[in-house]
């Protein structure tokens, strides 16, 4: 489960840039279609995840942590791709998303399913 949680969360930052690319040239169409696959990731993402929550015995406050953070950057996904689009400044939710990765790489490579890097 956690490859399939890794697949889905990496393939939506690819897709997440990707949306981003076709706003700036100009391609707002190419832009929403991307951005329907990307909602389709969010999806998994959070199923895969709340599957892995249910496999847990107990479920410890790092848990809980990693969820509540993974969700803000599937927000910070679609309220970035929202204000760019209207050409609006986003550089305070880039630092939250940059904060937002971080957090969510640690605890997710440290928590002991999976990977357990740190
Ligand atoms: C874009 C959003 C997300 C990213 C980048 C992300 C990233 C990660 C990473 C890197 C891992 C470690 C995988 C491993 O060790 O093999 C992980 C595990 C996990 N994620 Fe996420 N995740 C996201 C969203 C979510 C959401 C929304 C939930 C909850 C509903 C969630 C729940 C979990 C759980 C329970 C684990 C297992 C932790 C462990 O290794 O013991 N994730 N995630």
């Amino acid at each position: 489960m956690t490859h399939a949680h890794i697949t889905a969360w990496l393939l939506a930052l690819i897709l997440f840039f990707v949306a981003l690319g076709l706003q700036k040239g100009g391609n707002a169409k190419g832009a929403k279609i991307v951005q329907m696959i990307l909602r389709v990731l969010y999806i998994l993402i959070l199923l895969t995840g709340i599957m892995m929550l249910f496999d847990l015995t107990t479920i410890s406050m790092l848990y809980i942590l990693k969820s509540a953070v993974g969700l803000w950057i599937i927000a910070l996904f679609e309220i970035i791709l929202a204000r760019t689009s209207r050409n609006e400044n986003a550089s305070v939710l880039w630092i939250q998303f940059a904060i937002a990765l971080v957090l969510v790489l640690y605890l997710g490579f440290s928590l002991p399913l999976g990977f357990d890097w740190f």
